[in-house]
């Protein structure tokens, strides 16, 4: 299993660009599966994540070709064999549920297992299945898969109990393709739910409301191949001015979209952080780190959940008391035992993790649960006092392109690989 050998104490320096989204490639992959010219897709700014790999190889089973050169995606045009998701790369992957809408629109039916629950939460999918039931496809369960079938998917008004991204996503590639208009209210308004109605109109969808609390999609006969560069990872780039922020170095990133970074922007000003931006950059420095009385996560446009854990660290060094409620997932603070390691001094009550800030986080040897507590353990790494050794890198891979050598560039004192090589560099 490799690892990450991390020397705590550099300040972070440099300029580095952000690359696609992973929250965007995801469904837009999916939803390229509703091509019906006889022209590939093309996909542009995609970064190279283990996550896309796994979509890269469901599409590929289902008959798909698929080809990632120099950071581009090219799918071929949907002659689609097959409609059952292998259940190891459902396993691999929660978000292959996104490919439920596009086989039923395009094929009529689907097979895929129960995608688990996993280490943030049981992640149920009841309003993926009660959004498509309305649009007309019949769901049934044989050991232990889920079968759908759906002659002809017809628009529908649907309203959504949470505004599920994952659902959110499914409805609107399930409607897109639909017999007549489909109103979905209570919609996620997040950037990549914008990208992911960017993406089908410019195939030859009618979408609209994507940002906003609805949707209204007008089915339409056939989408056509396109050429489409996805937006810049909002989770990648608060990650990183985060890792600025507590090395107390001076990091401006490039490409990144200001306005989709300004939940995190507003915290790290909160919590005594220098933030620039311009149009396509931000740039942070380190200022007087100070705690931050209460943090919540919560759908877009509030804080995200997927840098809660990242933020977690941050504070766990801030003077005095921050408090962070975590509202979106119900059991996302696995990462606090391994900061306890770390000597943080946090307690969990429930949703809710108490923060007291302390002068320095000790190295030590720690385990990665999940992909954004991966992250956070990095950056524990990178400020704290001696070496950490972060087992479980592959967690980290799904949503980060070499996570080292990014940081490398930076001038953090990092590296990857099995454990026992490592030790020798210490
Ligand atoms: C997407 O997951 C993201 N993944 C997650 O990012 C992100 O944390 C999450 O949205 C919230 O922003 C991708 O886009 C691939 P949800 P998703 O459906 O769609 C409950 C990362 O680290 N719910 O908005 O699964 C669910 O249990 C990942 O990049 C239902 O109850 O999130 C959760 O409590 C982690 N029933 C809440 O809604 C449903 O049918 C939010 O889930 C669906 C969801």
């Amino acid at each position: 299993m490799e690892h990450l050998i991390i020397e705590g104490g550099n300040k972070l320096k440099g300029t580095l660009k952000i690359k696609g989204a992973k929250n965007s490639v995801l469904p837009i992959m999916a939803a390229s599966l509703l091509n019906g010219s006889g022209k590939d897709v093309i996909l542009e700014n995609i970064p190279d994540l283990i996550d896309m790999h796994v979509m890269r190889k469901i599409l590929q089973s289902l008959g798909i070709t698929v080809h990632y050169v120099n950071g581009n995606l090219r799918i071929a045009p949907g002659n689609i064999r097959n409609y059952a998701v292998p259940d190891q790369l459902m396993r691999e992957m929660r978000s292959s549920i996104f490919l439920m809408g596009p086989l039923l629109a395009k094929l009529g039916k689907v097979k895929i297992s129960y995608p688990g629950g996993c280490s943030i939460g049981h992640r149920p999918i009841d309003l993926h299945l009660k959004g498509l039931e309305s649009m007309g496809a019949k769901f049934w369960e044989e050991k232990g898969f889920i079968f759908a079938s759906a002659t002809q998917l017809t628009g529908a008004e649907i309203h959504l109990d949470y505004p599920s991204v994952g659902a959110t996503e499914n409805l609107m590639m399930a409607a897109a393709l639909a017999n007549g208009k489909t109103t979905i209210n209570n919609v996620a308004k997040e950037p990549e739910i914008v990208d992911l109605q960017n993406f089908l109109n410019a195939m030859g969808a009618e979408v609209r409301g994507a940002g906003t609390e609805t949707l209204k999609i007008e089915g339409v006969e056939r989408l056509e191949d396109c050429t489409y560069r996805v937006i810049p990872d909002r989770i990648v780039a608060g990650t990183y001015m985060i890792a600025a922020a507590i090395t107390g170095g001076e990091v401006i990133l490039t490409e990144v979209i200001p306005a989709h970074l300004e939940g995190i922007i507003a915290k790290l000003r909160e919590a005594g952080i220098f933030v620039e931006s311009t149009e396509d950059t931000v740039k942070i420095a380190c200022g007087n780190l100070k705690a931050v009385k209460t943090l919540r996560t919560s759908p877009y446009p509030g804080f995200p959940t997927d840098l809660q854990s990242q933020m977690m660290v941050l504070l766990s060094l801030a003077r005095g008391e921050s408090m962070i409620e975590e509202s979106v997932f119900e059991a996302r603070f696995k990462h606090v035992v391994e900061l306890k390691k770390m000597n943080a001094s946090i307690m969990v009550e429930g949703c809710r993790a108490h923060i007291k800030g302390i002068e320095k986080l000790r190295g030590a040897e720690v385990e990665i649960t999940d992909l954004r507590a991966g992250a956070a353990l990095v950056l524990a790494g990178l400020a704290a006092e001696g070496t950490t050794i972060v087992a479980g890198v592959k967690h980290i891979d799904r949503g980060y392109e070499k996570i080292e050598k990014e940081l490398q560039l930076l001038g953090a004192n990092i590296i990857r690989g099995p454990r026992e090589n490592l030790l020798y560099f210490c």
